[in-house]
């Protein structure tokens, strides 16, 4: 199949977003780059394989200041110029930390993602978001800086673990939900090849999605408003995960039950539709994710949920939905909420 072209402008950047074969990695050949791989995607994409290179360890603890300072002590071992390639191969984490490095780096060198997870081909690596966690907070310390070029090659999906898979399918929904419904109806239409990852289906997951986040963002680069929908779910996903300790839940996992809990608040406060929050509560379940309290403390929740670093002035603000393509900002009261929680124990 041929390799497919989107073009977006983001603020004073162009990124070019390319889904294809390992074919997309031919022009690195003579290039000055440097790689940064995650553990788990080493074996992948030999046509990087010539490049200077550093290893990072899986996981969310990589996501650290630390590694910045390694990233670019290596750059500097490597002799990396003004004009050199950073190329990051991973997941969210790789694409963060790297991309982060990459624009700090002699003020910002050319930096290309090669995302390795569907998380990361839906969502993390396009748009431009940097970032690494602190002082216990996630992607507290971070950059906007949008990769030159998105190299997005799907059979190296092949290889993720089916949880992880999940986990970028809960954004790929959430997606469908916030622009596209005829990739909605493709979700519902299609469970088995999706969750089979059926090669055509998953290529038009991916790029149905891509085309909704790159709009989304081109109108809001510097998230100062419409760009903080792609947050729908997050809400309540980042008090489940600070309850449960980050334990139990991937952060798919976490985004598909906060999902399911903006509907029902929405339906709640008179502003969602109340089919269209069973239809899309059924789509979720359908894809095996879990949308019913689990065993935690309701106050303990609402708590998180009030501490959560997207509030302005203290007060909890939700991205709800009126129906498929309809999202807004709104306020509700904690009282709305935890009713709402309290009515699944
Ligand atoms: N910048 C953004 O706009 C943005 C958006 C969403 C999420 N994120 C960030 O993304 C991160 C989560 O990303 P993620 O879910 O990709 O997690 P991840 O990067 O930790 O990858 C998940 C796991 O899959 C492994 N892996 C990666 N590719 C693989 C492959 N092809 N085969 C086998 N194993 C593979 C990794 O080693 C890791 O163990 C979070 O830190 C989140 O904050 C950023």
């Amino acid at each position: 199949m041929d390799a497919q072209t989107l073009q977006y402008r983001f603020g004073e950047h162009t990124s070019v977003v390319r889904l294809g074969e390992r074919e997309l990695l031919g022009q690195f050949a003579e290039r000055t780059a440097f790689v940064i791989w995650d553990e788990n995607t080493t074996d992948h994409l030999e046509a990087l394989h010539h490049l200077p290179n550093t290893i990072l360890p899986s996981g969310e603890r990589a996501k650290s200041l630390a590694t910045v300072e390694q990233l670019l002590d290596s750059f500097v071992t490597h002799a990396l110029e003004r004009n050199s390639t950073v190329i990051a191969v991973g997941g969210g984490v790789v694409c963060d930390v790297g991309a982060l490095a990459a624009s700090l780096y002699m003020r910002g060198v050319r930096l290309v993602l090669v995302p390795t997870t569907l998380l990361a081909m839906v969502d993390a690596a396009l748009g431009g978001k940097t970032g690494v966690n602190f002082a216990g907070y996630k992607n507290l310390v971070g950059t906007f800086y949008p990769a030159e070029q998105v190299l997005i090659i799907p059979s190296v999906l092949q290889s993720l673990p089916q949880r992880e898979y999940l986990a970028g399918l809960a954004e790929v929904i959430k997606t469908a939900m916030l622009g596209d419904p005829e990739l909605l109806e493709l979700l519902e239409q299609n469970p088995e090849a999706t969750l089979e990852r059926r090669p055509d289906v998953v290529r038009e997951l991916i790029l149905r999605s891509v085309a909704v986040k790159g709009l989304i963002v081109e109108q809001d680069f510097t998230e100062r408003g419409g760009r903080e929908w792609l947050n729908l779910g997050h809400t309540f996903a980042h008090a489940l995960e600070s309850v449960s300790g980050f334990e139990g839940w991937t952060h798919g996992e976490a985004v598909a039950w906060g999902m399911a809990q903006a509907l029902r608040c929405g339906v709640r406060a008179g502003i969602t539709d109340a089919t269209y929050a069973e239809r899309a509560i059924a789509l979720l379940r359908r894809y095996g994710f879990r949308c019913e309290l689990p065993d935690l403390a309701v106050d303990a929740l609402i708590d998180a949920m009030q501490r959560d670093k997207k509030n302005r002035a203290g007060r909890i603000r939700f991205v709800l939905q009126r129906r498929p393509g309809e999202t807004e900002l709104r306020e509700l009261s904690p009282e709305l909420v935890r009713s709402v929680l309290a009515t699944q124990s």
